[in-house]
């Protein structure tokens, strides 16, 4: 069986970027926005380095100006991702860019995202759920609408609270009033550590937001103290080793350590992150993976569980889950 027809789990995908260079920049065009700065002449997106990448990340997601553009864009999304044998998907969602913060319009963008969501979910069995992420380099201040957003609206759909941006950008403790916010009101927990700042911010996303899940976490490879403390708790890697090889966190695929965290007991997970910003998709991660550590399907398969346990999704949706991947 190809990789591509692996029925797959991903939990690391930041919808705005996932939006195909094509798709932004027919928006722009439908806008009269000239974003021809972030695309390269061969049409993918261009970037020098991370608070590049950032930057132009914004830049395209400065289009997406209403409810009706998100429900395009998960639409586009879910069906490449549908077409890789994705068939559970978690989406980081900003406020910051869904509505401007602002509770009522975040609610009508949400609302467009869950319909188009349903809708692929009948169309290509592809099924979506929401974790709310403020932006870092944002600051605490502005992370709690986030917050209040993603607390307002927590239920079937919208599951998680988390942190993206600039991980070298403030302290992860400021920003507890607003993972507070989201505990209390049943959200689950998962923050951006680990990629940019070292086993160190991987302590304090454990310690200060008391996370269940770690976006990257891959530099927790460093201390091993740390890895001994995360095989412990089960706390679970939200891996994307292409974008981390991609953006230089590690100079190739031999250097990245989601084999070794995984033989020293860590729960590791695969995506993709930003996949058309990376040139990547879960079929691209799953060959490296299987080129570079000799990942066969039971390790594929062992993944797939991890994932699926790990998932913030409700009881009767990961029944399903499971029951889709039995057969
Ligand atoms: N936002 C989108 N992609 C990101 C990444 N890889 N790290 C932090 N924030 C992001
Ligand atoms: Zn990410």
């Amino acid at each position: 069986m190809s990789h591509r027809d692996l029925p797959k789990i991903e939990l690391h995908l930041h919808l705005e970027g996932a939006a195909p260079p094509d798709f932004i920049r027919g928006l722009a065009r439908e806008k009269n926005v000239d974003l021809s700065r972030i695309f390269t002449p061969d049409g993918s997106y261009a970037y020098r380095d991370f608070t590049h990448f950032l930057s132009v990340y914004e830049a395209a997601t400065s289009v997406l100006t209403s409810p009706e553009d998100y429900a395009r864009l998960t639409r586009a999304v879910l069906e490449e991702s549908a077409a890789h044998g994705v068939i559970y998907c978690e989406t980081f969602l900003s406020p910051d860019f869904c509505g401007g913060g602002d509770l009522g319009a975040w609610r009508e963008y949400l609302a467009a995202i869950e319909t188009a969501a349903a809708e692929m979910e009948a169309e290509a069995g592809i099924t979506l759920r929401g974790i709310v992420t403020p932006i870092r380099h944002y600051g605490p201040e502005r992370a709690k609408p986030n917050a209040i957003c993603a607390a307002e609206t927590a239920g079937a759909f919208i599951r998680g609270f988390g942190i993206g941006g600039d991980e070298m950008a403030g302290k992860l403790k400021d920003f507890a009033w607003s993972f507070d916010c989201a505990r209390e009101a049943g959200l689950h927990i998962t923050a951006h550590a680990g990629e940019w700042g070292g086993a160190a911010s991987v302590w304090d996303a454990v310690r200060d937001l008391r996370v269940e899940r770690i976006g990257h976490g891959v530099q927790a490879i460093e201390d091993p103290a740390l890895v001994d403390h995360l095989a412990e708790t089960g706390i679970v890697l939200e891996c994307c080793p292409g974008s981390n090889v991609v953006l230089g966190v590690f100079p190739s695929w031999e250097a990245h350590p989601i084999e070794r965290l995984r033989a020293a007991g860590v729960k590791v997970t695969v995506s993709t992150d930003d996949p058309p910003f990376f040139h990547t998709t879960m079929t691209q991660e799953y060959d490296h993976l299987a080129e570079t550590f000799g990942w066969d399907e039971a390790v594929f398969a062992e993944i797939t569980q991890t994932a699926l346990a790990a998932a913030f999704c409700d009881e009767d949706t990961r029944a399903a889950i499971a029951k889709r991947l039995e057969t």
